[in-house]
């Protein structure tokens, strides 16, 4: 796929076929991952793997239950987590959380970087992300680390749903950016 295509035609998706996605390809989305940029090279990204359409499934009450009990009560957000037929993950098929692994001052940022890159080429192989932010909190959670088996040091910053698309999404809108040209 044509790099601007690809950027063009990537979109959060949130509906999933029941294919489940092959070690194989999470692996090579990984390595993808890994081309991004980061300050001074550190690398300062890991990643924990959650496979199973099943085992998300049973995950979701949980991550959702979490999520709408730390997120303020007026928050449209929170109405949505509340929703019984509400799924945080989508119905996916796996969930990769890029997690920064020091203590360096943009190392957040390196791994958003890694996401991005995730998620297109994810896109380039047909495949559907979306950026579940709604489950940080919870993945951050210490006891939630010693269940999903996340070293207690790793700090979640990009939770990426993955599957194949069950539908295509309808383009998202972008408005014009404010730029100022200093001079
Ligand atoms: C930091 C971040 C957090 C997000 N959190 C969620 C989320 O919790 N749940 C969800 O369904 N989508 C989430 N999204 C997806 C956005 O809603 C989506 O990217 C946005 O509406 C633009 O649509 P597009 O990705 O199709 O262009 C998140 C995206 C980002 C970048």
């Amino acid at each position: 796929m044509e790099l601007m295509e690809g950027l063009r035609s990537r979109r959060a998706i949130r509906q999933f076929t029941a294919q489940p996605v092959g070690t194989g390809v999470i692996e090579e989305l990984i390595a993808a991952a890994t081309l991004a940029p980061s300050a001074i090279n550190l690398q300062p990204w890991a990643f924990v793997v959650v496979p199973g359409a099943a085992r998300l499934e049973a995950l979701d009450p949980e991550a959702k239950a979490y999520a709408a009990a730390h997120l303020p009560a007026d928050s449209r957000m929170r109405e949505r987590a509340l929703d019984p037929n509400f799924k945080i993950f989508h119905g996916a098929a796996a969930l990769i959380v890029i997690c920064a692994i020091n203590g360096e001052s943009q190392s957040f940022e390196d791994c958003c970087l890694a996401a991005e890159s995730l998620m297109l080429a994810a896109h380039a192989k047909g495949l559907g992300t979306c950026w579940i932010g709604l489950s940080r909190p919870w993945l951050n959670d210490p006891a939630v680390k010693g269940e999903l088996g996340i070293p207690a040091e790793w700090h979640p910053v990009a939770p990426i749903i993955l599957g194949y698309p069950a539908a295509l999404a309808a383009p998202t809108p972008r408005e014009t950016p404010k730029v100022v040209w200093s001079r």
